[in-house]
């Protein structure tokens, strides 16, 4: 948006009603302190995870005082302001500015705690992505956006006006993108379709691809003979051939007709010993030294530890945590909260980011999904991350089910969610569970006089 200012100069950026006020907001030292409570927690002597109630305004800022720059993680699941009357204050309805001014300090708090090389994931939807893309290009720089992921949320209720809503998004940034490890999603591999074994006692299999591929381009250093077990040599199929017929032999590819080897002559020389010579079959298009169809083909090794320990990039999109997972998980735990992420989502974004000890951190707790999320791929990978969970003691709605069951406030349900979600993964792992801190301390936030 362009505006102008009073001395008619103008100015590129994003404006609202109370962004400066917002600033000077996040500025301000904290009204208070953390105090804490003793035997709400679960381990409280040895955990090193910790839970905090107050308003994530004055939270942030206290943490400040210990952590800035000291985040890897932080996801954060805000009031959408979809208009409906749920938990906190999502109601800024056409207010927007409003949602603006409450974001706007948080972020910039977060922001600080950020290490760097750690990152942020926003979840969001329509309402307020726009808004909250501004904002974080702001805070963060727009030379700092990773990406804005869809996430299929629903696929069930025929709701919406032209469409039918299915989706959020999660929103990315990084506190410094060169900084930010790339992310990456093991691929989970069958040991036993590597059927062979080397003389190390690796395990590997025939690559899919032979060595020649048809589609390639004709490359200089790519056309030469490779010798076959039984001493003669292979070449793919052309028109021009190395003078000499020996291993290795080189010759520079006419045209495209000169078909090439995947590998450079020099890549071959390095790694021959990678390469399993096949029965050609009866179509094979590899030629020998006197220009016949050649009795062999040839396939690259795969290993499987190599195969085992390479990541993927994952997909911009993510369609296999819908919120469906979310109510059947707090079910299952017996706790009453009605707008939670699966902790499947969260887990899967922990485990993007190549950190086994990182501390993960939720400044919008809800039912504390983050802290189950965090133990749940301890337990997965061994890790030792930790968790820092901040959520304002929200008194529940009288007459809802949260109220009913007995919980006063949101912190009650949150804490609850990690003593139960901590029990049963004790009681699934038995002993294992020793080397995970299912444990968590309370801190809670109290006013300055
Ligand atoms: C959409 S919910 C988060 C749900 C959470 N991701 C889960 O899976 O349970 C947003 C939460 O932020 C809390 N909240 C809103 N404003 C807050 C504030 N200023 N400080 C701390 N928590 C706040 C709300 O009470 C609500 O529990």
């Amino acid at each position: 948006m362009l505006i102008k200012k009073e001395d008619d100069t103008e100015q590129f950026g994003f404006f609202w009603p109370g962004k400066k006020e917002a600033k000077h907001i996040a500025a301000a030292p904290s009204a208070g302190t953390l105090v804490p409570v003793h035997g709400d927690g679960v381990d409280e002597e040895t955990s090193r995870n910790i839970y905090i109630e107050g308003d994530n305004l004055e939270v942030l800022k206290l943490l400040n005082e210990t952590y800035t720059g000291k985040i890897k993680m932080i996801y954060i699941d805000p009031p959408y302001n979809t208009g409906n009357d749920y938990v906190y204050s999502d109601k800024f309805g056409k207010f927007h500015f409003m949602w603006c001014s409450m974001m706007y300090p948080r972020l910039y708090l977060a922001r600080k705690l950020l290490n760097e090389n750690g990152v942020i994931f926003i979840s969001i939807d329509d309402n307020e992505l726009a808004h909250l893309r501004k904002i974080c290009d702001e805070i963060f720089g727009e030379e700092n956006f990773v990406a804005i992921v869809p996430r299929i949320a629903k696929r069930t209720s025929d709701k919406g006006t032209h469409f039918k809503p299915t989706k959020d998004y999660l929103v990315c940034f990084a506190k410094n993108l060169p900084m930010l490890s790339p992310f990456g999603i093991a691929k989970i591999r069958d040991e036993k379709k590597y059927d062979m074994i080397d003389k190390d006692g690796r395990r590997y299999k025939k690559s899919g691809a032979s060595l020649y591929q048809p589609s390639l381009d004709s490359r200089p250093n790519q056309r030469y003979y490779i010798q076959a077990p039984d001493g003669s040599l292979i070449i793919p199929p052309g028109n021009v051939f190395p003078d000499k017929k020996e291993d290795t032999a080189k010759v520079k590819p006419l045209s495209n007709a000169d078909k090439v080897w995947r590998w450079s002559a020099d890549t071959y020389l390095k790694q021959k010993h990678l390469l399993i010579f096949t029965k050609g079959s009866s179509q094979n298009p590899l030629l020998d030294e006197n220009g016949k169809q050649s009795k062999w083909n040839i396939y690259p090794k795969v290993f499987f530890d190599d195969d085992a320990a390479a990541k993927l990039h994952p997909e911009d999109v993510i369609y296999d945590f819908p919120n469906s997972q979310a109510a059947k998980e707090l079910k299952s735990l017996g706790i009453p909260f009605d707008f939670a992420k699966p902790s499947g989502l969260i887990k899967y974004l922990i485990s993007l980011i190549d950190d086994k000890e990182m501390t993960v951190l939720d400044f919008f707790c809800g039912s504390a999904t983050t802290a189950h999320a965090v133990m749940k791929q301890n337990v997965q990978d061994s890790g030792n991350r930790r968790f820092i969970m901040v959520q304002i003691p929200e008194i529940c709605k009288e007459g809802s089910e949260a109220a009913q069951s007995g919980y006063k406030n949101i912190c009650e349900i949150g804490k609850e969610r990690i003593r139960r979600a901590g029990k049963k993964i004790r009681e699934e792992i038995g002993s294992l569970a020793k080397g995970i801190d299912t444990g968590f301390k309370v801190f809670r936030f109290v006013p300055s006089q």
